[in-house]
């Protein structure tokens, strides 16, 4: 074969497979423009998946591709004036309005998820004038925890202490996250309330679809539906990396048999009760596929990490005194009843919540502008910020 005609044969051959997954990819009922909503979320998860494999072989690191394709995913501003810089050794970028003189402006110190590095963060500076630092900390499997979330503490702490050096009101700084990140929020919330200090009080805390427990796969939302973007064994694997910097044992999380035997039974009981959520999000309760089992010597390992409150917010025994929380959760996504049982639990602990559920909505919607239900959860979010902080 002449080299054009291969190319071509070739350049068919992956057009046609990417429409098959298109047609193939289930997609979850109840979307404005379900074809469009198609398209957009095949494109991305063949994108996520071919920027792996081009970092795996060397050609271009992930966290370039992604920035690059968060340009057309939401498109940044060039009304703010953007910068790399350091807070007490932490890379973070920070997005300022370029209004002179300002002094009373709130922030929000922002952690990105896995992927999308920094997706929302200058449409919120943007649409909100409000100066937002986006926090670079140190990933796994290079740093395991906790260099994440000290990361995110270091950053916090600084912006509260030296927020009249970027024309921020310290009395009005929230601390926001996706997946990952709004886990890293819900920790640093915690670990800021837990210490001592003259430094002003984190007003707000915005999780967005928050992973925050490693202790349960089988909730209903682990269990159920069509998860788009997200699949459970990414958040097995996420965990496994986040915890120990490998993944040699996520063959026990993904049999939820890697606590000690009753452990689980007795969490389902108190931290971890997803029983007593709305009937919505229990439609099909199922017993669980582990009962009684356990993995003594792994849990022995492991235990000390998993049942760190600023690893799993959710394993806090106590959530008073914490900062006005804004949830969101998504119907077809395997965290949901994450956040989920944290807001109810955040309620049930005296602090002002938010719990906004999107029936009809997907991990990470947030950042999908070209679609209806993307615009309106950001909006929300938007509209909540402008209210509250
Ligand atoms: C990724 O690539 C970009 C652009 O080539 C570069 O600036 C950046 O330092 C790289 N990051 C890592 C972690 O290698
Ligand atoms: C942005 O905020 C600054 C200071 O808080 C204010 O002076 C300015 O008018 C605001 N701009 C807009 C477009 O709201
Ligand atoms: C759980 O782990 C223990 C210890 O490795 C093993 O003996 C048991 O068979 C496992 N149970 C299941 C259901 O995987």
């Amino acid at each position: 074969m002449v080299a054009g005609v291969r190319v071509v044969v070739v350049v068919s051959c992956a057009v046609v497979a990417a429409m098959a997954y298109a047609l193939y990819v289930p997609l979850p009922d109840g979307f404005v423009q379900p074809w469009k909503t198609r398209v957009v979320l095949t494109v991305t998860e063949l994108a996520i998946s071919m920027f792996w494999v081009m970092d795996k072989v060397g050609v271009a690191n992930k966290t370039f591709l992604m920035r690059s394709m968060e340009k057309y995913v939401r498109k940044t501003h060039s009304t703010l004036k953007v910068e790399d810089t350091e807070f007490d050794r932490v890379k973070v970028r920070t997005y300022q309005p370029r209004t002179e003189g300002a002094t009373d402006r709130p922030a929000i110190v922002y952690f990105h998820g896995e992927d999308f590095v920094d997706a929302v963060t200058a449409s919120l500076a943007k649409r909100l004038n409000y100066t937002v630092v986006s926090v670079e900390y140190r990933l796994a499997p290079e740093n395991k925890f906790p260099a994440a979330f000290d990361d995110c503490v270091t950053a916090t702490r600084y912006l509260l202490r030296n927020a009249k050096d970027f024309g921020v009101d310290p009395s009005r700084i929230a601390v926001a996250g996706d997946s990952a990140g709004g886990n890293l929020a819900a920790a640093v919330a915690l670990k800021l309330r837990d210490t001592t200090s003259d430094l002003p009080k984190v007003k707000v805390q915005v999780l967005l679809y928050p992973a925050l427990q490693a202790i349960d796969f089988e909730t209903c939302s682990y269990r159920f539906g069509i998860t788009p973007i997200l699949t459970r064994h990414q958040m097995i694997v996420f965990w496994s990396v986040y915890a120990q910097g490998h993944a040699n044992y996520a063959a026990a999380l993904q049999a939820n048999n890697h606590t000690a035997p009753r452990v689980l039974e007795q969490l389902r009981k108190s931290r971890l009760d997803w029983s007593r959520l709305p009937r919505e999000f229990n439609a099909k309760p199922l017993a669980s596929r582990c009962n009684g089992c356990g993995d003594v010597k792994l849990w022995a390992e492991i235990e000390n990490v998993f049942m760190n409150p600023y690893f799993a917010p959710l394993m806090a025994d106590d959530l008073a005194n914490l900062p006005t929380a804004y949830v969101v959760t998504a119907n077809h996504d395997v965290l949901r009843d994450d956040g989920a049982m944290y807001a109810e639990r955040l309620r049930q602990a005296g602090n002002t919540v938010t719990h906004r559920y999107w029936h009809v909505g997907f991990h990470n919607i947030i950042i999908f502008s070209q679609i209806p239900e993307g615009d309106e959860t950001f909006d929300e979010v938007v509209g909540f910020l402008a209210e509250n902080l």
